[in-house]
């Protein structure tokens, strides 16, 4: 059995890892590639020199090398077509079609959708490229802070939370004037501002039945505390105990899960794949602050080490809709992923550096996914990207525990300026061992 995986980031390296290690996968003598690969990737995939937004030159060597199933990684191609394209020329792939991944592509569309349907989001207006106008002078009745977003993808830095109406003026400025986002944010949103705790919430949907994951919780910003510049994500925790209750996922599955999922059905954008809902909750209510179309990274290094049951399984039922038949099984772990990340980060950033290291780190509980690494012409593993890569500590015990795993591994790890959070888990650390409430299993 032939697999092929799209995209080469430390998402990629789990998913690579997981799929290897599935039963499955090894009772179907099977094979994975991955486009470019890198050192951690390599490991379990041939590396394959095409870029992972090729949708052409992907679907020749899908054709050619009798790919029986691809999984696509990043938004970008998804939000492209790339499962339109795979699926009429008849090659099975994991992912939402164009049409569906417009909930991330578009967060006008997506906006548009929740207030139709009655899903829980923030208030907000969204202005079009000839209203700007019109958007500054919005700008004097808000109450501050307010977040203002890019219509379209913006690889993770069309959201601006602005404290001021300067802040706001400017960010208004540089969007319209594709300063920083090119034509992403020439349309955008401004929307209420909402306080609470944030997870990310990962539903593998077949297009009539899903299953959700457990939950995670992702740290977006550069510095300790909270504080800083958004990141794509400097680490994650799974599962998330706090704050989660039996009335809260009801309320999670009943006032956004099934109502998003049967609209984009009405829409005729059915969905399957990965659909990620980021959630804000506050006082026991969920309240949508994003849906994206695919597996979110970090939380995808906390999420996948929990499942038990077979991860290869559940992609295939999820393209070929046999998720009601699928038994997702949950281990009773926790999980805490650590990033490392190029000085810099996540504005212009070092690249280059020698890692020294890796084979320090313990193989016990301890997982290390890459992201932006490759070897140099010694075959040195160097760092090539903003984010480096992730230290993931499991403990059957504690958070706690997996927090002191991945910390104690992350020192093990060197290159020259090195830079991690010092307080990824900090939000759960003192609930973590309420065994009552352990990892549940979701299923519908
Ligand atoms: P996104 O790229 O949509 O994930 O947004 C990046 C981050 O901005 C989120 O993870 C939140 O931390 C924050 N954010 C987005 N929308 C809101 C909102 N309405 N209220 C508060 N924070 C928000
Ligand atoms: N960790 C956030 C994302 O993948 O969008």
């Amino acid at each position: 059995m032939k697999i092929f995986i799209i995209g080469n980031g430390g998402r990629e390296n789990t998913i690579a890892w997981k799929i290897f290690n599935s039963d499955s996968f090894t009772e179907n003598n099977g094979k994975l590639y991955c486009t470019l690969g890198n050192p951690g990737i390599d490991v379990f995939a041939e590396p394959v020199s095409i870029s992972p937004e090729d949708i052409t030159a992907l679907k020749e060597f899908a054709v050619t090398e009798k790919i029986d199933f691809t999984f696509v990684g990043p938004e970008v191609v998804l939000s492209q077509g790339i499962v339109d394209v795979f699926e009429k020329s008849g090659l099975m792939i994991f992912g939402p079609t164009k049409k569906a991944a417009e909930i991330e592509s578009s967060k006008i569309f997506a906006k548009s959708l929740m207030t139709k349907n009655h899903i829980p989001t923030a208030d907000y207006k969204s202005f079009s490229s000839n209203e700007y106008d019109k958007a500054f002078e919005f700008l004097n009745d808000c109450a501050y802070p307010v977040v203002i977003k890019a219509d379209g993808l913006a690889a993770g830095k069309g959201v601006i939370i602005a404290n001021d109406k300067d802040i706001a003026e400017q960010t208004l400025k540089d969007f319209t004037a594709g300063n920083s986002l090119s034509t992403a944010g020439l349309n955008f949103i401004i929307e209420e501002y909402l306080e609470g705790d944030e997870i990310s919430v990962f539903v593998i949907c077949d297009g009539s039945t899903y299953i959700i994951l457990p939950f995670s919780q992702d740290h977006k910003r550069i510095l300790e505390n909270d504080k800083g510049k958004n990141t794509g994500g400097m680490g994650a925790v799974a599962p998330i105990l706090k704050y989660m209750n039996e009335s809260l996922i009801e309320k999670i599955k009943t006032k956004i899960i099934d109502p998003v999922l049967k609209a984009m059905k009405d829409e005729g954008r059915v969905y399957k794949g990965c659909l990620y809902c980021g959630l804000i909750i506050a006082n026991n209510e969920p309240y949508v602050i994003e849906f994206n179309c695919r597996f979110g990274d970090p939380e995808t290094q906390a999420v996948l080490p929990l499942i038990k049951s077979d991860f290869l399984e559940m992609l295939i039922a999820s393209a070929e809709g046999g998720i009601k038949n699928y038994s997702l099984e949950i281990d009773n772990k926790y999980v805490c992923c650590v990033v490392l990340v190029s000085k810099g980060y996540p504005e212009i950033y070092e690249t280059g550096k020698l890692i020294k290291g890796l084979e320090e780190a313990e193989t016990i509980n301890c997982l290390i996914f890459h992201s932006g690494t490759e070897f140099d012409n010694h075959r040195n593993v160097i760092s090539s990207g903003g984010r480096v890569m992730s230290v993931v500590g499991i403990s059957n015990d504690s958070m706690e525990d997996a927090a002191n795993i991945s910390y104690r591994n992350a020192e093990k790890i060197n290159f020259e300026n090195k830079y991690l959070r010092r307080d990824i888990g900090h939000r759960q650390l003192a609930t973590l061992s309420t065994s009552s409430n352990k990892n549940k299993e979701f299923a519908d």
